[in-house]
């Protein structure tokens, strides 16, 4: 599988996804697949789709690659990048679906800076999103979800799709949230169309 190249701040063309992909299917991004089950199960579950993977560790990087490779996924690539460097550089409405499943809460409060879901983040899903598609959160730290959603909402473009958490996609995070007790919170929103 050959690597994907971002070299430098020029933002990406239209037909980015037919060049990496080599077709013109609807792309899924996963921000921070960590080792990629759900990854590894959703391209195996859905070939008609593509699924592009972002993932700031190395490690955790190769661990998506070497899946995708065992089980020759096409439809999978996988990008070791901070996805905020990677969605500032991607075109309008140009992605079919955005999943973010426990992203890392950074517990201590001079951390909470480092958190993915910030204001100006949500505002780049909103902006990258095609029009009608979703975006699909999932956190079991009930307080950083509370202020994702609230960032989420106040993005016009965007409607909340009420949803129940356990008919969502299972990770490893969401296992292991369910044998430790903890209540997970999750979300669907929308990109209206305008
Ligand atoms: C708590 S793990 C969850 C992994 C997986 N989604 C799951 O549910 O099992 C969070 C993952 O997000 C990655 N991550 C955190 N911030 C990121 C960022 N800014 N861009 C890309 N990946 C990020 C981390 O490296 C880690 O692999």
């Amino acid at each position: 599988m050959s690597s994907i190249f971002l070299p430098d701040r020029t933002p990406l063309r239209p037909d980015f996804w037919r060049e990496i992909f080599g077709n013109d299917r609807p792309v899924a991004v996963e921000i921070g697949p960590g080792l990629g089950e759900f990854l590894e199960a959703i391209a195996r579950h859905k070939p008609d789709w593509n699924y592009f993977a972002i993932e700031r560790a190395q490690t955790r990087t190769r661990s998506v690659q070497e899946k995708i490779d065992k089980h020759h996924l096409d439809n999978a690539r996988a990008l070791c990048a901070e996805a905020q460097f990677v969605l500032a550089l991607l075109p309008d409405a140009c992605v079919d679906r955005f999943y973010i499943q426990f992203p890392d809460p950074w517990w201590k409060r001079r951390h909470h800076r480092r958190r993915l879901m910030t204001p100006e983040f949500a505002a780049e899903l909103a902006r990258t999103l095609r029009p009608g598609c979703e975006i699909e959160f999932v956190s079991d730290v009930k307080e950083y979800f509370d202020l994702a959603f609230a960032a989420l909402e106040a993005q016009p473009v965007l409607e909340h799709i009420p949803t129940d958490p356990q008919l969502l996609t299972a990770t490893s995070f969401s296992r292991k949230a369910a044998v430790r007790g903890w209540e997970l919170s999750a979300s669907i929103h929308r990109k209206r169309n305008c």
